[in-house]
């Protein structure tokens, strides 16, 4: 094997570093982020730094990359203060690949990219109608991340919508059951398939 230091990846190739690093953190969860803005335009974005922050409070954090003309996610959650977190499958992968590109405010990514928007009554942000598990969060707190410019974004879960017959017993989901695929790095995607549950060890 081979070792590599500091050296190394800060003399490569901006993209080439980006790959390599981008992918070390191993798969995670990739999602669609539904805003809406004060006017009523209509925003998706695909994120994969989706993470559980904790469950009572129940609480999901994303890191937003440093903010430019183009980001529209944080800005249209600062001025709604609520977003929704949509899981991603097989059938519409391409198309949520596509709401990575930098698009102008006018742009309505669920149009651009042809995914239908879900809306619910009371709800502001829409939802991707064709995702099998998805939610709305409560914007609660961004946490600037000074070493690189990104934000901590912390929101509360306000609703869950999903097929039931995925919730085993004991409240736990069986995502591999809806097809949620899984991301690495910038560009990669996986299927997912189920190894098994363990014990709880005390
Ligand atoms: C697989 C994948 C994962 C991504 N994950 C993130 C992420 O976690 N955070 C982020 O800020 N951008 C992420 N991006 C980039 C955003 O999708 C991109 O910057 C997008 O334009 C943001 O949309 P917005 O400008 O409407 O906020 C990711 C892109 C891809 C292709």
């Amino acid at each position: 094997m081979k070792m590599f230091a500091p050296s190394d990846w800060e003399n490569w190739e901006r993209k080439y570093r980006a790959h390599f690093i981008n992918s070390l953190t191993g798969y995670k969860s990739v999602n669609l982020i539904g805003t809406i803005n004060e006017e009523g335009k209509s925003n998706l974005a695909i994120f994969s730094s989706i993470v559980h922050i904790g469950s009572n409070p129940a609480l999901i954090g994303f890191i937003n990359r440093p903010l430019t003309d183009t980001s529209h996610t944080l800005k249209n959650i600062r001025q709604t203060g609520y977003y929704t977190i949509n899981h991603i499958h097989d059938s519409f992968l391409d198309q949520a690949h596509e709401t990575s590109g930098k698009y102008p405010a006018e742009v309505n990514e669920f149009d651009l990219v042809g995914l239908k928007e879900m809306f619910v009554e009371g709800i502001k942000p829409p939802f991707v109608a064709a995702s099998k598990i998805k939610y709305l969060l409560r914007f609660q707190k961004e946490i600037p991340i000074e070493l690189n410019g990104t934000y901590l974004i912390i929101g509360k879960l306000e609703r869950v919508i999903l097929e039931e017959e995925i919730i085993e017993g004991d409240g736990f989901l069986k995502i591999h059951d809806s097809g949620s695929v899984a991301s690495n790095g910038m560009d990669a995607y996986y299927g997912t398939s189920f190894i098994k549950r363990n014990k709880e060890v005390r």
